[in-house]
């Protein structure tokens, strides 16, 4: 655990991580452009060259299939908490029809880390402003902006059913709020996504607490990413 947060020290947040990650994603489009759809791979282009991910191209695309399988199957609302400069929250514009998308961030960065995370994060790290994000999103209908600290920005939201929630808050607090507040909210069959599960020992911690005592089972992917389908 130590050792992985060290890592994501010297990595996180400044021009070696997105420096990494373009050169990363660009193997990873190379790849995915032989076998995928091509209109697909377009908008995924597109949204990685505006250099607002912090995401690899095979996360952006998990990101995109199951938003799209579960816009197409469920009825029940998307969310993200963790937006910063909306390229994840994009991807989700892009596949969910005309469901309501709820999107949850301080829009001033991360909050304070926990001792779980101490090592790996700086307080206001990703601290983005919220006019910009809807700016960018703005030619998409019914996406909401709830501005604040997680889960407390989200008392006052009326959504009683999800199909498709995204988590991307680096923290263990954080990733902990998402899973108590979402999971009972979560239609049988929804999907639980959250970035960074194998990277982030915080991020991991919270689901394994969480679902300690869960039917469900932490599906690990080859990406950092975890999902869990809600039985
Ligand atoms: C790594 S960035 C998200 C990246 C984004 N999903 C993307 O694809 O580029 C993490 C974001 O989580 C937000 N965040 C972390 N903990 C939070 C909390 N408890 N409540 C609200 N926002 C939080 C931060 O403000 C930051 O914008």
């Amino acid at each position: 655990m130590w050792l992985k947060n060290r890592f994501v020290q010297k990595l996180g947040g400044g021009w070696l991580e997105s420096f990494g990650l373009r050169t990363w994603s660009n193997l990873q489009f190379a790849s995915l452009s032989s076998r995928k759809d091509a209109e697909v791979i377009r908008i995924l282009r597109e949204i990685h060259r505006e250099k607002r991910s912090l995401l690899s191209a095979f996360e952006q695309y998990i990101v995109y299939a199951l938003g799209k399988a579960q816009s197409k199957k469920y009825d029940g609302a998307f969310a993200e908490v963790g937006v910063y400069k909306g390229a994840s929250a994009r991807l989700l514009c892009e596949v969910k029809g005309d469901k309501p998308l709820h999107l949850f961030d301080t829009f001033e960065g991360l909050p304070e880390a926990a001792e779980q995370d101490r090592q790996v994060h700086r307080q206001g790290q990703y601290a983005y402003g919220l006019e910009d994000v809807q700016k960018y999103l703005s030619n998409y209908a019914n996406v909401h902006y709830h501005k604040g600290l997680f889960p407390e920005s989200a008392v006052d939201v009326p959504v009683q059913s999800y199909a498709f929630a995204h988590f991307d808050v680096d923290l263990y607090e954080g990733t902990l709020g998402c899973l108590e507040y979402f999971y009972p909210k979560m239609i049988h069959g929804g999907i639980m996504l959250s970035h960074d599960y194998s990277l982030l020992a915080g991020v991991e911690q919270a689901f394994t607490e969480f679902f300690a005592d869960k039917p469900e089972e932490v599906i690990d992917l080859p990406t950092t990413q975890c999902l869990v389908f809600k039985l």
